[in-house]
């Protein structure tokens, strides 16, 4: 099927042949070409959606959810045929008039975005992501498990901590800077993991390791993030410190092979591991799938299940061990010296059993509200480990993540313990449209609420922070609240679409 050598210039014609499993399947991608038919079986993101672009250019599709690894990493050299000569590719001007109406809208929206001055709250840039971003990318990162319950929830159950602020103390000057995994950083904050930053911008995950390098703040690595680990090293300041998220692959030796490149990286780029556990299987979110329009084949989560129709979150998670237990961490043990961090414990009985088994810390997460539907919110799980189990916190590092959207947010979850604060959809709605800058903003906006919130405290360092500094009513669970919350959040963008509108 091969014909010619390597770097030989190919007709769009001969590519477009190429459709079919039987005449071999093609593509192009940033104009070269590619025999991917023995892949399109293998491929992670399903057969489906190769043979639909058989024979095409690609690079449009292809671009936003790859690594630029990902071709050395699964193709055989041989598979790169050569270079589409550039005099046989007609130029496909875009008409207007294939576009749908609400692709115009988008294009409009991202055309004329706000001013980033006009960016005053995280909420800003999340308003702002719903009209630029295709539906795609958006149900990707705003999906949830079912209802979306327990995402809403993780922010809200914020609300039943108030403070005590003390008066009458000097606080011209404060200091928010602290210590995250042995690492110095100017703020409690750190990037969540999260997948596939560039869905929402070309640069993607470059835009936050570039932010959070500027800012001292640490990021976590997504085990599926769309830049390659080499490329996000290079973007990597030399003092900047990195956490890695881990999942575990059911080929172990690929797992293996990570962990030895991680360590491979010079002293000091990662902080830790961070190996996930709260998604032995994905959550089941309907918006991801939806935003596909393609049928949904039911059953089989785990061995043997299909990922067909059912969104960017399966088609990327299909990798993963569920049938992992304890024992994991002496595997990990055995192949990585770096600190570990368990992600996603959410109860005081799992955090002690992670102390037990040497890990070095903890995220109280529930992975966004995206796994189990109302798994508790993590900030009522750290309420509870500072009320129970008070010693834990002095053992293992917990850090925390889930709903957190503002300054004081932060400083709740610091006066009951916690040594970081994670934040994940923030960061990549920030990041989509504004690129660096928003993230650069993002992360501006929350050093200046910690800030204020601590002046208006009465504290001048994060080490004054108490649990005495703040009352904790019971829990409530307020539909209606969320309800309305949500109601808000769909005005700004009719409101928003209406002003892009000519
Ligand atoms: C050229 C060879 C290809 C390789 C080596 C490859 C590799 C991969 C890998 C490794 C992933 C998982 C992403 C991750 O873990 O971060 C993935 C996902 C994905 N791939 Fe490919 N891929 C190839 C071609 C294509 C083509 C031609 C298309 C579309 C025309 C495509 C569309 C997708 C999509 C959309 C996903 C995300 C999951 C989804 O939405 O279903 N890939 N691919
Ligand atoms: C779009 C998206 C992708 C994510 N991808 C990952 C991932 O690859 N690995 C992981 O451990 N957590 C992942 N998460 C979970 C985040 O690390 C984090 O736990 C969560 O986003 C925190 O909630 P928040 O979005 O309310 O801040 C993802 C979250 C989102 C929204």
């Amino acid at each position: 099927m091969i014909k010619g050598g390597k770097g030989r210039l190919i007709d769009m014609a001969e590519v477009q042949e190429h459709n079919s499993p039987e005449k071999g399947v093609w593509v192009v991608i940033q104009g070269q070409v590619y025999d991917i038919t023995s892949f399109i079986n293998k491929h992670p993101g399903g057969d489906r959606i190769i043979l639909k672009n058989a024979g095409k250019d690609v690079t449009d599709i292809y671009v936003p959810v790859h690594p630029s690894d990902a071709i050395a990493e699964n193709l055989d050299p041989s598979q790169h045929l050569g270079q589409v000569d550039p005099s046989t590719v007609k130029e496909e001007a875009e008409s207007e008039k294939d576009l749908s109406q609400r692709e115009l809208k988008r294009r409009k929206a991202l055309k004329n975005l706000p001013p980033i001055g006009t960016i005053l709250n995280l909420d800003d840039f999340q308003r702002v992501a719903q009209t630029i971003l295709t539906d795609q990318a958006w149900a990707y990162y705003s999906s949830a498990a079912d209802d979306e319950i327990t995402k809403h929830f993780n922010r809200s159950a914020y609300s039943r901590i108030w403070f005590k602020p003390r008066i009458l103390r000097p606080v011209m000057e404060v200091d928010c800077s602290t210590e995250l995994m042995g690492h110095d950083v100017s703020l409690p904050i750190y990037i969540s993991p999260a997948a596939m930053a560039k869905l929402g911008h070309p640069d993607g995950e470059a835009n936050l390791t570039k932010a959070a390098g500027e800012a001292q703040i640490v990021q976590g690595i997504s085990a599926n993030a769309s830049v390659s680990l080499d490329e996000t090293i290079a973007n990597r300041k030399s003092d900047q410190a990195l956490i890695y998220q881990l999942y575990v692959n059911k080929d172990r030796s690929a797992s293996e092979k990570i962990l030895a490149k991680i360590q491979k990286q010079p002293k000091g780029a990662f902080a830790a591991i961070m190996l996930t556990v709260d998604a032995p299987v994905m959550g089941n979110r309907e918006s991801d799938m939806r935003a596909k329009g393609e049928e949904v084949q039911t059953g089989g989560d785990t061995e043997g299940g299909s990922s067909e129709g059912k969104g960017v979150g399966v088609a990327i998670s299909g990798y993963i061990d569920p049938n992992i237990g304890w024992d994991i961490v002496s595997w990990y043990k055995q192949h990585c010296k770096l600190p570990l961090i368990l992600k996603g414990v959410q109860t005081v009985d799992d955090v002690e059993l992670a102390f037990k088994n040497g890990c070095q810390g903890v995220v109280l997460s529930n992975h966004g509200g995206r796994s189990l539907e109302y798994s508790r919110a993590p900030i009522d799980v750290l309420i509870e480990l500072h009320q129970k189990r008070p010693d834990l916190l002095q053992k293992i590092d917990v850090l925390i993540d889930g709903g957190v959207r503002r300054g004081t947010d932060v400083l709740k979850a610091l006066a009951l313990g916690a040594k970081g604060v994670g934040l994940g959809r923030p960061f990549l709605y920030a990041q989509s449209g504004y690129g660096q800058e928003g993230a650069s903003r993002a992360i501006q906006i929350m050093k200046d609420e910690i800030e204020r919130g601590m002046r208006l405290l009465g504290i001048t360092s994060l080490k004054q922070l108490t649990p005495e500094m703040i009352e904790i009513l019971p829990p409530s669970f307020d539909p209606y609240l969320l309800h309305r919350q949500e109601e808000r959040r769909r005005e700004y963008v009719f409101e928003h679409e209406a002003a892009t509108e000519e």
